[in-house]
């Protein structure tokens, strides 16, 4: 594969995709990253905006658009970038989202595994950087009191920063094709562990409630989250307190050849920055 081609990173002002952006810049590459509010234009809501971004490039990172029957729409796209010469997808994922009996449990997978492109598939825990990075997560930080339905059970978050090396190693080298890489960090931890570790770096008092999802409702509506926002995240965090995804993956060694960064990492140089003091 031509690496002179650009790079298309969808969500290119995410936790990830901004990454994978700077990634691939700091490599010399030619990068496009783009979204509704990005510096290159793209709206999964706005078909016209496709085809521009897909001109003359050689590999996509993707995240489908979590809107309506985002499968459909996902397959719409990857058949355009494939006919406008796209040879490489990586797909940023879930991990294996639980669905009614006899329904597909991540059908986007199925349409990058059936585009026609070489396909890496990228499997993630919830992200570390979500405590940091999304304005919801990181308000209740700076407040001091962490509310979720998420109960005692673990989770084994994973660093943004790993999960953007390995979208660069899929993008970029050979050896990736056709590996779903499920992306862990290396330790299981509660929502309280979270909070201990976060108040120790910070130096601030901080309070885990581990509430009803009703409560938590109510708490998420109060802080102005939509509510079908506030009922996917009571979904997830259900699956973080009965223990689903808690095990831990070995993705990141295995696209990478190193271990994942450590949660531990991850808030010692967060807490530096002092995004969780207002
Ligand atoms: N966060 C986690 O812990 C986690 C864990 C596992 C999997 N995931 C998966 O990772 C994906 C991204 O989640 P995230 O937390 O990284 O989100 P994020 O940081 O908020 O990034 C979402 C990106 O998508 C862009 N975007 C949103 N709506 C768009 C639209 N209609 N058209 C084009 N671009 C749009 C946003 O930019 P603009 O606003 O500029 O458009 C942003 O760049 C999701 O599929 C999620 O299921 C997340």
């Amino acid at each position: 594969m031509t690496t002179t081609k650009p790079f298309l990173i969808l969500g290119g002002t995410g936790k990830t995709g901004r990454r994978v952006a700077s990634r691939l810049r700091e490599r010399g590459h030619d990068v496009r990253a783009a979204s509704r509010k990005g510096p290159t234009r793209f709206d999964w809501g706005d078909e016209n905006t496709w085809e521009p971004v897909l001109e003359g490039v050689g590999a996509a990172y993707l995240i489908d658009s979590q809107l309506g029957d985002a499968a459909t729409t996902l397959r719409s796209f990857s058949r355009l970038a494939v006919d406008s010469g796209v040879e490489r997808l990586v797909l940023l994922s879930n991990r294996d989202w639980v669905v009614p009996p006899g329904e597909e449990k991540l059908p986007s997978e199925r349409v990058v595994r059936e585009s026609g492109a070489e396909w890496t598939i990228l499997k993630p825990a919830w992200f570390a950087q979500n405590f940091s990075e999304d304005a919801f997560f990181r308000q209740q930080l700076v407040d001091g009191d962490i509310v979720m339905s998420a109960g005692d059970g673990v989770e084994p978050f994973v660093d943004a920063d790993d999960i953007a090396d390995v979208a660069v190693a899929a993008l970029t080298e050979d050896g990736h094709a056709g590996q779903s890489y499920e992306l862990t960090g290396p330790r299981q931890l509660s929502l309280a562990n979270v909070t201990d570790e976060i108040a120790r770096a910070t130096g601030r008092p901080l309070a885990y409630h581990p509430v009803s999802p009703t409560d938590h409702t109510a708490y998420a509506l109060q802080r102005g989250l939509p509510e079908e926002y506030a009922a996917l995240l009571n979904t997830l965090y259900s699956w973080i307190s009965d223990n689903r995804f808690a095990q831990l993956a070995d993705g990141v060694q295995r696209a990478l050849g190193r271990d994942p960064r450590d949660f531990t990492d991850y808030v010692r140089s967060t807490a530096a920055t002092g995004v969780w003091h207002g």
